[in-house]
């Protein structure tokens, strides 16, 4: 593939030899849901079970990431459709590096997950969808966002004044008003295991 004479250069060491000496496969696990759902808490939940084990996983987490990689990209459709693509691309190299990548983003447009979908192997995104009702998310507020929000503070607030596109077909959905953290974190584990991944 040539374009703008940049000419794609195949590594030496291939991911499944990464994977295999990691003992594990590698793959994208794709939390999305509306602020305040518990995607970064579920993550680092998951992670920390998963370092325990020995396995090699990274959390990517849009607040993080925003201060960084994509800093400069605001809350527009636009702006968050760019925010998804870059994660897309980089947790495709984590995977390529042999990393359970977990990523933590609102993510609220279906065609952009799709795409990040599209951009790995089949089996290689696994969408978790951390579903949680308005009403909970907007009790908990961790970060007094949505108390902003409904007075006009923050435009374009997901679930308030931008949409959120729920999953059709998740690979795994949590309730998280309903279930604990904990539980969240087994269920994942389970679907994990089931599809020889770990
Ligand atoms: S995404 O829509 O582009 O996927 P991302 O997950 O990176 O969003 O960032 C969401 C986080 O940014 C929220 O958890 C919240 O802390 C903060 N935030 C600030 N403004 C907004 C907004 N207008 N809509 C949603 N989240 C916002």
């Amino acid at each position: 593939m040539t374009e703008n004479n940049i000419v794609w250069h195949d590594t030496t060491i291939k991911k499944e030899e990464r994977q295999e000496r990691n003992g594990h496969k590698s793959t994208i696990l794709w939390f999305t849901g509306l602020s305040g759902a518990g995607k970064s808490t579920l993550a680092n939940a998951l992670e920390q079970q998963l370092f325990k084990q020995g396995k090699n996983s990274y959390v990517l987490d849009g607040d993080n990431v925003r201060h960084g990689l994509n800093k400069g990209l605001g809350f527009s459709d636009e702006d968050r459709k760019e925010n998804i693509r870059r994660i897309g691309e980089v947790a495709k190299l984590f995977v390529d590096a042999g990393t359970i990548v977990c990523t933590a983003f609102i993510s609220p447009f279906k065609e952009d997950r799709d795409r990040v979908r599209n951009l790995v192997e089949e089996g290689e995104f696994i969408e978790v969808y951390v579903r949680c009702s308005l009403e909970a998310c907007e009790e908990r507020d961790p970060k007094g966002l949505y108390k902003k929000a409904r007075a006009g503070e923050i435009p374009e607030f997901t679930g308030i004044s931008s949409p959120y596109e729920e999953p059709e077909s998740p690979e795994v959905i949590v309730d998280s008003d309903k279930q604990t953290v904990e539980e969240s974190v087994e269920i994942i584990i389970s679907y994990l295991q089931e599809k020889n991944i770990l």
